[in-house]
C-alpha cells in the first residue's frame, strides 16, 4: 500500500506542486474541458500536477489509459485516450510506448500486460480493485464447468488474469450479447456478474447460465428509485449501466457500456439525463453537451476513486507499482482476451 506521507515527501523533493494561479491560465485550454464541473480554485491546485504528469509523460514514453469513471482532471487533464474496457484493452494492444499508466482499476492493468507483456504496465493505487473481478477465482469457473458439462465459459473483462486463464473468452458490457450469441453451444456460462448475465438473456437466443457476483455501484439501484426518479424530474432520459439488475436495465430509456452511454447522449442530447451509473460520467461529458442538463444522484466507485493525480505522478516517477502477471497463466488469459478482441474486430463492434 501506498505511504502518502512519503508520496507526498517525494513528490515535494522533485516538483513544484504549489497551487498556481498563472500555471492555471497557462493551462487554460486544458481546463476549458472541465469547467462546468471543476472549480477555479480547484483547477488551481490541480494545475501543477497536469504539468508535471505530462511533461514525465514524454520523458518515460508513457501513455495513461483513462478510464471513463475517471475524475474530469484525470480523464481530460492527463489521459493521452480514454474509453470503456473493451476500447482501453485494445488501445493497450496497439499503442507505441514503453509504459503504460492504468488509471482505471487493477483487472483492467492486468489486462493490459497480458495483451503488451513488453510494456512496463503502472497502477497507480493496486488497492484499486473490483467487487465483480473479486467475487471469482479459477475454481468458481471449474465448479460451474462441472454444473453444466460442455458449455463455454464467457467471462467478463472485470475478473483476475487466474479467472480469464480458465474462461474460454472474454467479454465486457460493450459486446456481451453478440460474444455469447457467437458461442456454439445453447447453453453459456456467464461470469461473474449475475446481472449483466441475467441482461444479456434477456437479448441473446441463449440459455444464460450464471456466477453470483454483482457490482457494489449499479447493485444499489433499484427500479422503484428510477420510478421515483422519472416522476420528480418528468422528461428526463434515464440511461443505465447493464451492471445493473435487470428490473433496473427495464425502467431505463437505453442501456449500454460506459462508452455506449456516451455515445447515445451525444446522439440523442436529451434536455434531461441521469446516467445510472458511476458519477464521473455525467462530469467527463458535462463541457461537451452544454445543452444537456444532467440531474444527479449517482453512485461512487470506491475502487476508481483511489486514483488521483497524486498517484499518477508518483508511481510515474518512480516507476513504482508495476502489474506483473505470471507468463505461463498471461498466455492462457490472452488466448481469452484475444479471442474477445477478434470477435469484436470481426463483428465491427
Ligand atoms: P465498461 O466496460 O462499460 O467501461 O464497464 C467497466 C466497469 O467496470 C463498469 O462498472
Ligand atoms: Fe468494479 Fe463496479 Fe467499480 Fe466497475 S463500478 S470497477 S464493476 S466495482
Amino acid at each position: 500500500m501506498l505511504d502518502m506521507t512519503q508520496v507526498r515527501s517525494t513528490l515535494s523533493d522533485h516538483y513544484d506542486l504549489e497551487p498556481s494561479v498563472s500555471l492555471a491560465e497557462e493551462l487554460k485550454e486544458i481546463y476549458a474541458r472541465m469547467d462546468r464541473v471543476v472549480t477555479p480554485p480547484d483547477w488551481v491546485t490541480y494545475a501543477p500536477y497536469v504539468r508535471a504528469i505530462n511533461q514525465l509523460k514524454k520523458e518515460r514514453n508513457a501513455v495513461i489509459l483513462g478510464h471513463n469513471y475517471m475524475t474530469p482532471e484525470i480523464f481530460h487533464g492527463v489521459s493521452d485516450f480514454v474509453g470503456d474496457s473493451l476500447q482501453l484493452a485494445m488501445k493497450a494492444q496497439e499503442v507505441e510506448a514503453d509504459v503504460i499508466v492504468q488509471a482505471g482499476v487493477h483487472f483492467m492493468a492486468e489486462t493490459s500486460k497480458i495483451l503488451s507483456p513488453e510494456k512496463t504496465v503502472l497502477m497507480p493505487d493496486m488497492q484499486a480493485g473490483c467487487s465483480l473481478a473479486e467475487s471469482i477465482t479459477a475454481e468458481g469457473i471449474e465448479e460451474m464447468r462441472a454444473k453444466y458439462p460442455g458449455a463455454p465459459v464467457v467471462s467478463y473483462v472485470n475478473t483476475t488474469a487466474e479467472v480469464k486463464a480458465a474462461s474460454d473468452i472474454c467479454c465486457t458490457s460493450s459486446n456481451a450479447v453478440q460474444i455469447v450469441n457467437a458461442m456454439e453451444s445453447d447453453t453459456v456460462i456467464m461470469t461473474p456478474d449475475q446481472y449483466l448475465a441475467q441482461n444479456v438473456a434477456n437479448e441473446a437466443d441463449k440459455n444464460v447460465v450464471y456466477w453470483p457476483g454483482s457490482c457494489i455501484v449499479h447493485e444499489q439501484y433499484t427500479a422503484k428509485d428510477l420510478r421515483d426518479f422519472r416522476e420528480w424530474n418528468p422528461g428526463t432520459r434515464l440511461i443505465a449501466h447493464p451492471e445493473c439488475p435487470p428490473d433496473v436495465v427495464a425502467e431505463a430509456d437505453f442501456s449500454g457500456s460506459t462508452s455506449g452511454i456516451i455515445k447515445y447522449v451525444h446522439d440523442e442530447k436529451p434536455e434531461k439525463a441521469m446516467l445510472i451509473t458511476e458519477c464521473s460520467m455525467a462530469s467527463n461529458i458535462a463541457d461537451e453537451l452544454p445543452e444537456v442538463d444532467f440531474v444527479g444522484p449517482c453512485n461512487m466507485c470506491p475502487y476508481m476513486k483511489k486514483i488521483s493525480l497524486e498517484k499518477i505522478l508518483y508511481v510515474l516517477h518512480t516507476m513504482e507499482n508495476q502489474v506483473e502477471v505470471d507468463a505461463e497463466m498471461a498466455d492462457k488469459a490472452r488466448l481469452s482476451v484475444q479471442r474477445m478482441i477478434d470477435l469484436s474486430r470481426k463483428l465491427g463492434l
